[in-house]
């Protein structure tokens, strides 16, 4: 795969940004997605939140986090006094891989593999530029591997400041991803698992202020 490069312009435009993304053919993933999904938020941000790849409701909307695990994060955002407003949103991929059911409809996600994540960083690089973010705020492994360009592990690097991880990058701090939340609800601990999430965010909140 060729990767994102060739389609990325050189500008600090956001809008110009999300419009070539449209056009995006880095990599195979947009043959069987709906469409691109870019990024929410504005450019002053100064907290920037990186999740993995866009879901099914996200593919179907091309806006971020507006499925269940987009719920989820608004809600820990909520309560770590952050206003998703003020927040940068996007994802370390954009667009959603997935199989399909053999039998039915039912879209199922498939996690983007390393040559994914190399293919599409170009966009996260220029989304980089544009925002200058003072925190980059990794939600799960994958978004770690693209922010960080190396692998991470969610459960012995989160929770605090990393300094200086990349050129345009003053800081970052670790999480969890909402998904892998998402599918532990109703179990013994969430409760701590939530709270976990919210102190990540604070922390991050926090070293932007
Ligand atoms: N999960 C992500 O990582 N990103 C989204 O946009 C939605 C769900
Ligand atoms: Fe381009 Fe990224 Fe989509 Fe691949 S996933 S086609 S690199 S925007």
């Amino acid at each position: 795969q060729p990767g994102a490069a060739e389609w990325v312009p050189r500008t600090l435009s956001l809008t110009r940004l999300r419009d070539a993304a449209h056009d995006c053919e880095g990599c195979e993933l947009w043959r069987d997605s709906t469409q691109v999904v870019f990024s929410a938020g504005t450019a002053r941000a100064r907290l920037m939140l990186v999740g993995e790849q866009p879901g099914d409701r996200e593919d179907r909307t091309g806006e971020p986090f507006v499925g269940p695990a987009g719920r989820l994060l608004d809600g820990a955002l909520d309560a770590a006094g952050i206003r998703r407003a003020d927040v940068y949103l996007t994802n370390a991929v954009k667009h959603f891989r997935h199989h399909t059911e053999e039998r039915g409809k039912r879209r199922i996600h498939d996690n983007p593999s390393v040559a994914h994540i190399v293919a599409c960083h170009p966009w996260l690089e220029a989304e980089l530029a544009a925002v200058r973010p003072r925190v980059v705020v990794c939600l799960g492994a994958t978004a770690g591997r693209a922010v960080l360009g190396r692998p991470v592990r969610v459960t012995t690097e989160r929770g605090h400041v990393i300094a200086q991880p990349g050129p345009d990058i003053p800081s970052a701090v670790i999480t969890v991803h909402p998904s892998a939340l998402l599918r532990t609800r109703g179990d013994a601990g969430w409760d701590e698992s939530f709270d976990a999430l919210v102190r990540d965010l604070v922390t991050a909140r926090e070293a932007a202020s």
